[in-house]
């Protein structure tokens, strides 16, 4: 059902309730989403963008109710990602003459995904104009990788309607239309939402494309996106909200994620939020299980946030998987501003926690110092991670915090002498002891082969080397677990020769 938009403008769009993923499964659209198409009908017919393909033929029917197709003169496809243009191939099969309107790129994409070079395709570039009578113009404004090669916007004079497309839109279905007519509160979380996960990579090209519109000096009555609500009321408000997040966007918020085997890392997790809560109560400290949340809320928070701290056991000497998925997510929206640390529990070693902070850094985070604590952390080691998260809260504090206070007397283990302890560790990597061992029973042993890790206190059950036996009292025909090499490839645990 077509929608009253303004004047002789139409929405002819379709709502979807219940659409849950988008881009794959890689946005999870939890309020759904809708494809805005828009009808204008002065002296020219122009239909500007379709919908999704799935809802093609829905589509094509109800715009045949409301006109002619014949009468349409033009086609505007300003982004040819198939939620906009998808509708195009069922739309052209009825008018195959009709002249569609695009960018350069937008060529490429439409005969990318409908292969149909034969269309009477018309490129535009931005300043360009198209009159469709009434003293009434088109005018483009190219938009490149805002947020995909071909996006362009398109202008309508005298109605003041900016046609934006993605850029300004949410994941957002609503039975009402205009942005004053539903929730606020819902509206703002979709807008963020979609800014932090779609187009957060392109912030830098934000506010010069922008300020690139805003020096035509065109009145804006209404921004008439192409998903969720046309926005009618302040509708620069969405502009401007843009501006700010565009601008190496933060909030006095800390993002802490993790994926956790036996609840150790968890319980790390907990620890360091208590510590910044202490030292930072300003701070809004938000902790996430990536195996039990929603991703895309986890990338919003880490979008609002000053900085990341990212945590999981080590298993099979690398991190659990769907953090590794996380921190892709992380190098592909491209953050920045922001600072971002590693830390998880481990029981014989610790590769984790180092693959994650070296991942932190080629995703551009200025890192922190990391955290590994071995096994689940004793009373000890948890005071350690509060007093991480103190120390954090301080080196990220966004204005300067009062001095610390002098350490108690009781603090069981100082981070450094911690650090000396054992295991292999990053020079920028404090790892917390386990308290229980012994030095008496030298060094764990490494596998060079495939680093298994030898620790005299456990012993090795298979081989009946009963726990406390030294690595000098193992038999000479012990073989590796893992790899079965023998002890002549074992060496030391560095940091831990004596
Ligand atoms: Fe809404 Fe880029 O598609």
């Amino acid at each position: 059902m077509a929608i009253q938009v303004k004047n002789n403008i139409q929405w002819v769009g379709q709502r979807d309730w219940e659409v849950r993923d988008f881009h794959g499964t890689e946005y999870k659209t939890l309020r759904g989403s809708s494809y805005n198409s828009y009808l204008i009908r002065e002296e020219k017919t122009v239909l500007i963008d379709t919908v999704d393909h799935k809802f093609s033929r829905e589509f094509v029917q109800a715009l045949a109710e409301e006109i002619d197709l014949n009468t349409l003169d033009f086609i505007v496809i300003n982004h040819a990602e198939e939620d906009h243009a998808g509708a195009l191939t069922e739309l052209m099969s009825r008018i195959p003459n009709t002249p569609i309107y695009c960018t350069a790129n937008g060529i490429d994409s439409i005969n990318g995904h409908h292969h149909h070079p034969e269309w009477n395709f018309n490129i535009v570039h931005t300043g360009d104009t198209l009159d469709i009578g009434n003293n009434k113009q088109l005018i483009f404004v190219e938009t490149p990788m805002l947020h995909w090669p071909d996006s362009m916007m398109t202008y309508i004079t005298g109605d003041a309607v900016l046609f934006s497309n993605d850029a300004f839109g949410q994941h957002y279905c609503d039975e009402h239309l205009f942005n004053d007519e539903v929730d606020q509160n819902e509206l703002f979380e979709q807008c963020q939402r979609y800014y932090a996960n779609i187009l957060t990579p392109f912030s830098r090209l934000v506010a010069p494309k922008i300020h690139e519109i805003l020096g035509f000096n065109l009145p804006v009555d209404m921004i008439a996106t192409s998903h969720g609500v046309v926005w009618r009321d302040n509708p620069t408000q969405i502009v401007h909200q843009y501006l700010a997040w565009a601008a190496d966007y933060q909030e006095d918020r800390i993002t802490i994620f993790y994926d956790t085997m036996s609840n150790n890392t968890r319980m790390m997790a907990d620890a360091i939020a208590q510590g910044i809560n202490e030292t930072d109560p300003r701070v809004k400290v938000k902790i996430f299980n990536v195996a039990r949340h929603d991703k895309n809320e986890i990338l919003t928070n880490v979008f609002r946030s000053k900085g990341v701290l990212v945590g999981s056991s080590t298993m099979n000497n690398v991190m659990m998987p769907k953090v590794a998925g996380m921190l892709e997510e992380l190098a592909g929206l491209r953050f920045r501003n922001k600072k971002a640390a590693a830390f998880g529990s481990f029981g014989w070693n610790g590769g984790a926690v180092d693959r994650i902070q070296t991942r932190l850094m080629d995703c551009g985070f200025e890192t922190s110092l990391a955290l590994k604590a071995k096994w689940r952390p004793d009373r000890d080691n948890l005071e350690l991670c509060r007093q991480h998260g103190r120390d954090i809260a301080r080196q990220w504090a966004l204005e300067p915090l009062l001095p610390e206070p002098a350490p108690v007397a009781q603090t069981p283990v100082s981070p450094l002498a911690a650090s000396d302890a054992q295991t292999p560790q990053p020079v920028d990597t404090v790892v917390l002891a386990d308290n229980a061992a012994s030095a008496e029973l030298g060094p764990c042993m490494q596998c060079s082969v495939c680093l298994w890790i030898y620790d005299p206190q456990q012993g090795e059950a298979m081989q009946e080397v009963a726990p406390g036996t030294c690595w000098q009292d193992v038999p000479d025909d012990f073989l590796c677990p893992e790899c079965a090499m023998g002890k002549e490839v074992f060496d030391p645990l560095p940091g831990e020769a004596k």
